[in-house]
């Protein structure tokens, strides 16, 4: 499984693509099997319809903790720093970690929740929410992580979507300086999910709590009730493993669907090798596991390989900006996984809270999420790495399960800014507007997907039309990524950002309809069009243009962009706040009524000098308004 030079990378990618199927079963005899598939691949990408290790039957689970348990039990499976670096930090071996995933295994199963259930986790970053995931695959019921920076509605969204039974949340969560309610906020979502029979509550920041008699039981107090034998269930390679929310260009976010057989065999492929990790290194993947980083490369990909993989509680600028280096020096991290926000916001504070850190235990430097610009991508090198430490840009996205385009670290020759070469098992194409095929090198496109690979999402939850809609319509035959893309004259890839309405702030994917419909529940709204803009540590910000029913300047506008920004944090969360507000009294619309999005692009930029062609818009005239009152 594990590729260690550039011409094994090589022979791997031909046969990949020369016969996929044989690849890819190669791959799978690595894990544990209940018993083996009886066909390695079914797919079109018509319906779609994309199913690997058919027929094939296992627990994740028992590849994430009981084989390993013989070797390596007592070896560091999850190492936890809390946010307060004076709290004691949790050691959990592999055998703790399989006691620990039993014993809530077997708690889920008293709350009523079985094979199939889907279980809403909202919780902090903290051992149990990892145990929450795991327990969850270990019985079969589908888990449904929310990110705890959610709000209410955003939940109850999650929760209706998917039907949830049962939510695992604790009573609150540190983030820095800010201690946060989860299970307010849950209450406030549960008030509109009939779904929800259970919700179980785990302790952290003993804040006080409202518990709903009949509803709402303790953690602690039902691992008292439980034994810790709790026998894998046995799945089948196509039965959902998870649904993880992602936002598209359109309507309410999308329940990603992702199964258990080739999830796993793809995560744990892509973990060895893009990272190289070596046995009894410390791997730190600073993400939050509410997002699909956390999903693959905190819990599933690390565990599967038998790895020690840290879960963080804090953030990167608490107590101070060392922060990272502080954790990487006391655990002595091999392999540092964050985003180019992280290290943009980092380099922002000089090096001397680097340079009082001993960083020579790393070995391997990751990012992702966004693009990483020059200046990131050196610093990264130069003062982290100290130049001895490939960085692997790994580009992947909640649909692909795992990284698709990534060096492979130390083997794959590294170039700023680009994520390089695609991963054995990934056929990537890049197409212009009419979906044709641009070949070649030295050439840039829409990035497509013209082959499966085992970790592809296989459906929206509830909603296989739109999967089909989203990423299989646009252009027949392929996977549409959202991503634009160049292929240099080495034919090394490099991700240009999204083409589609879709924002990447800090690393998170937002829809502009997303944050415009959110404004537009605020009193007195008319009408909202949300674009991004470059953004020195966010990557892009969000501008956002907005219609008054009082007009632009009849009333206090601070105290307008105040509220509006309260009433995006309550529908969304404040990860979608705009960063600017232009209060504005037309939209640039063509005759049909379409937003010309292109022009707010520009003004947003601050580049006003050439904005193409206005005369197909209703009213020119709009233009210059808007420009006049640019921020
Ligand atoms: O635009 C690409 C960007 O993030 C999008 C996927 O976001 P999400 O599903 O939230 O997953 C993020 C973590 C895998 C992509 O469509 N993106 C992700 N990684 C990179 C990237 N853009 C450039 N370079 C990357 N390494």
């Amino acid at each position: 499984m594990r590729i260690r030079t550039f011409d094994e990378y090589q022979t791997a990618y031909q046969k990949s693509v020369d016969d996929p199927e044989a690849f890819w079963a190669e791959v799978a005899q690595n894990f544990q099997w209940r018993k083996p598939w009886t066909k390695t691949l079914q797919w079109n990408f018509t319906d779609p319809d994309v199913k690997w290790f058919v027929g094939g039957k296992l627990n994740i689970t028992e590849n994430c903790l009981d084989r390993h348990l013989a070797e390596r039990g007592d070896q560091p499976a999850i190492i936890w720093e809390p946010n307060d670096p004076n709290e004691a930090g949790v050691t959990l071996t592999y055998k703790m970690l399989h006691d620990q995933v039993c014993r809530f295994a077997n708690v889920l199963k008293r709350n009523g929740v079985v094979k199939g259930d889907r279980v809403c986790i909202y919780m902090p970053m903290v051992p149990e929410l990892a145990i929450a995931v795991l327990a969850c695959a270990r019985i079969g019921a589908v888990h449904s992580v929310v990110f705890g920076g959610f709000s209410a509605q955003s939940i109850a969204d999650r929760i209706n979507d998917a039907q949830c039974k049962v939510v695992v949340t604790a009573d609150g969560a540190y983030r820095g300086n800010k201690e946060i309610g989860l299970k307010s906020t849950v209450d406030d979502a549960l008030i509109g999910c009939p779904s929800v029979q259970k919700v179980i509550v785990m302790t952290r920041t003993r804040t006080p709590v409202s518990m709903l008699k009949g509803r709402d039981v303790w953690w602690e107090q039902e691992l008292k009730q439980v034994t810790a034998d709790c026998p894998a269930e046995e799945m089948d390679a196509e039965d959902m493993l998870f649904i993880l929310y992602t936002s598209g260009s359109t309507g309410k976010p999308k329940g990603v669907v992702h199964t258990c057989g080739g999830y796993m065999v793809y995560t744990t492929y892509t973990f060895q090798n893009v990272f190289q990790y070596e046995p009894g290194q410390i791997f730190f993947c600073t993400a939050d596991i509410g997002w699909i980083t956390g999903h693959s490369y905190i819990v599933y990909g690390p565990l599967a390989s038998g790895a020690t993989s840290m879960i963080f509680e804090g953030v990167p600028t608490y107590p101070d900006c060392g922060r990272f280096w502080d954790i990487v020096d006391k655990y002595k991290v091999n392999i540092l996984y964050t985003a180019p926000t992280a290290i943009r916001s980092l380099m922002g504070f000089g090096l001397e809270k680097v340079e009082n850190h001993d960083l020579s235990s790393l070995q391997v430097l990751g990012s992702v999420g966004e693009p990483i610009n020059e200046e990131a991508w050196y610093w990264y090198n130069d003062h982290i790495g100290k130049n001895r430490c490939p960085i692997v840009d790994t580009w992947w996205q909640t649909e692909t399960g795992g990284t698709l385009i990534s060096p492979l670290a130390g083997i794959t020759k590294t170039k700023p800014t680009y994520a390089t070469l695609p991963l054995p098992g990934v056929q990537p194409v890049l197409v212009d507007e009419n979906g044709k095929e641009i070949e070649g090198n030295g050439v840039s496109g829409n990035l497509c997907m013209k082959f499966p690979w085992p970790g592809i999402l296989r459906t929206t939850y509830g909603d296989h039309e739109r999967c089909r809609q989203t990423y299989f319509a646009t252009y027949p035959g392929l996977y549409f990524t959202g991503d634009g893309c160049l292929r240099d004259k080495d034919g090394y890839y490099r991700i240009t950002g999204r083409v589609d309405d879709v924002l990447n702030v800090s690393g998170h994917r937002i829809g502009t309809a997303e944050v415009e419909n959110a404004i537009n529940m605020h009193t007195g709204v008319v009408e909202s069009a949300v674009v991004g803009y470059p953004h020195d540590i966010k990557g892009q910000g969000i501008y956002a243009y907005v219609i008054t029913e009082s007009g632009a300047s009849s009333h206090d506008e601070d105290l307008t962009k105040r509220d509006i920004l309260a009433t995006v944090s309550r529908i969304i969360g404040p990860i979608a706040k705009p960063d600017k507000i232009q209060f504005v009294t037309g939209l640039p619309k063509t005759r049909s009524g379409k937003i010309m999005r292109r022009i707010l692009r520009k003004i947003a930029e601050g580049d006003t000098s050439n904005l193409g062609d206005t005369t197909t818009l209703l009213d020119p005239a709009v233009v210059d308004d808007i420009k006049a009152g640019a921020i």
